[in-house]
């Protein structure tokens, strides 16, 4: 499209650490505080990736949230995150300080010169030191704003709750600062297949993250070498929706097959078109 299609879209957040630094909690606990009123249905269900409503000095805005795993073994999962994304959070506990995975973390965002918010997490516990995760990370050159560097650090705790809404604002304030959230909502759709399962009602499951377009029910993907017709999508409350605009996140039920995590998706015109491309991905 051309430049003047282009339309605001919400900067999409990975979260990112150490291992049981409290990413997971975090997502629940921000879900839970932005999206109370919707969860009357009672979803209590882990989801990786949603997006959340809140406000930024009076004006409505939208974040999209991606959670990855600390554990070491998936370390492409973070690169993948990485590139995936507007912003990263990186989650460290202020009990532990920073590991291994938290430097990794940092790494893979700033090889894709991604912004970076630093969540101190667990400042309710004992032995919870958030000045010397600031003293730590200036060797990463993450430097702190009060200590005269551009990093945004935010004292939180996913467990009590605590700063949850600090944390919003500085992811908001971070975005405007340093980038152009744009993307044009009026093409064929396209975007990154988050994760995806095999359902043993739904078939082959994908949380796809649009990146540009706009998604509907009806429209024929290829992803990876995966093909088929949306036939549903799925919000954050495993409701209904018939589209999906840039930095959405969505569950695709429709695929032939199970796509890969960090695949490329793409609407294309008719199903004969998508199986075709899907078949010569496979054969490759
Ligand atoms: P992985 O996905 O395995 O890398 O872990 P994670 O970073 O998602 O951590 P998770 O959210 O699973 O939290 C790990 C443990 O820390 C859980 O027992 C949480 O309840 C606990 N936890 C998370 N946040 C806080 C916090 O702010 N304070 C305290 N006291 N505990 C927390
Ligand atoms: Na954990
Ligand atoms: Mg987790």
């Amino acid at each position: 499209g051309d430049d003047e299609d282009l339309e605001a879209r919400p900067p999409v957040v990975t979260v990112m650490g150490h291992v049981d630094h409290g990413k997971t909690r975090l997502l629940d606990t921000i879900r839970k505080t932005k999206v109370a009123e919707a969860e009357a249905g009672g979803i209590t269900q882990h989801i990786g990736a949603y997006q959340v409503d809140t406000e930024l000095e009076g004006t409505d805005r939208k974040i999209t949230f991606i959670d990855t795993p600390g554990h070491e073994a998936f370390t492409a999962m973070r690169a993948r995150g990485a590139k995936s994304t507007d912003i990263a959070v990186i989650v460290v506990a202020a009990d532990d300080g920073v590991m291994p995975q938290t430097i990794e973390a940092i790494n893979h965002a700033q090889a894709a010169d991604v912004p970076i918010v630093v969540a101190v997490n667990k400042i309710d516990k004992e032995g919870a030191n958030p000045q010397k995760i600031r003293q730590q990370l200036t060797e990463y050159n993450l430097v702190a704003e009060e200590y005269g560097g551009d990093t945004m650090f935010v004292d939180i705790s996913a467990r009590q709750n605590i700063n949850i809404e600090g944390l919003l604002e500085a992811v908001l304030l971070t975005a405007d600062a340093s980038l152009d959230l744009r993307a044009n909502p009026d093409m064929e759709a396209q975007g990154v297949a988050i994760e995806a399962h095999l359902d043993r009602g739904r078939g082959p499951v994908a949380t796809v993250l649009v990146q540009r377009g706009t998604l509907r029910v009806g429209d024929s993907v290829v992803a990876g070498d995966a093909s088929g017709r949306v036939r549903r999508m799925l919000d954050e409350f495993g409701e209904d929706v018939k589209e999906a605009l840039p930095s959405r996140p969505v569950q695709v039920i429709g695929f032939t097959s199970v796509p890969g995590a960090g695949d490329t998706f793409l609407v294309v015109d008719e199903d004969r078109v998508a199986r075709q491309i899907a078949d010569r991905r496979r054969a490759r």
